[in-house]
């Protein structure tokens, strides 16, 4: 479910679009073929299942945060130590992503003609719009967010580090 929100997201569809298939080849040159065909036909309108694979990451995203609050408890009681902050960090940069993905934002406000009949949903869209001016930081900083917490937590498990306690 990560692997298939990123890959179809539509930050990392324009990068690797444009860095692998020179598709726009550039800024202002035409295209080479005759018909552009875009996201509308197959197999590029796979794409739409991007929603979809929002709402599977999302579940996946519930998980860490538990996990995040598991790593509270200490066999001594509840302290934190430099794992918990680890986890906490992952799981908030993944929810930044994930909360300024632009199908969040049309599932909150997307379809509504009148914004001033729905004014929370207004509100929570406009906070969903902020973020997603940004998308493109939240995918990066928690793409190598989540790569540095598995490797932390692989090293711990491995025994060749020691979290260190912090309160
Ligand atoms: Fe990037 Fe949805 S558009 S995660």
């Amino acid at each position: 479910a990560p692997a298939g929100f990123r890959f179809t997201c539509y930050y990392y569809r324009g990068a690797y679009y444009k860095a692998f298939w020179a598709d726009p080849p550039n800024c202002a040159v035409g295209e080479p073929r005759q018909t552009f065909l875009g996201e509308r036909y197959f197999p590029l309108v796979m794409q739409n299942i991007h929603r979809y694979f929002f709402y599977a990451a999302g579940v996946v995203l519930l998980f860490l945060w538990v996990d995040a609050f598991k790593a509270l408890k200490f066999e001594d009681g509840y302290g934190v130590g430099v794992g918990t902050l680890v986890l906490f960090a992952n799981a908030a940069l993944l929810s930044l992503y994930s909360l300024s993905c632009h199908s969040f934002r049309h599932l909150i406000g997307g379809n509504l003609n009148v914004f001033s009949k729905c004014p929370t949903r207004f509100m929570l869209w406009s906070k969903a719009t902020a973020l997603n001016e940004h998308h493109m930081l939240w995918a990066w900083v928690s793409l190598f967010g989540v790569a540095l917490a598995d490797l932390y937590i692989f090293l711990l498990a491995r025994g060749v580090i020691t979290d260190v306690r912090l309160i």
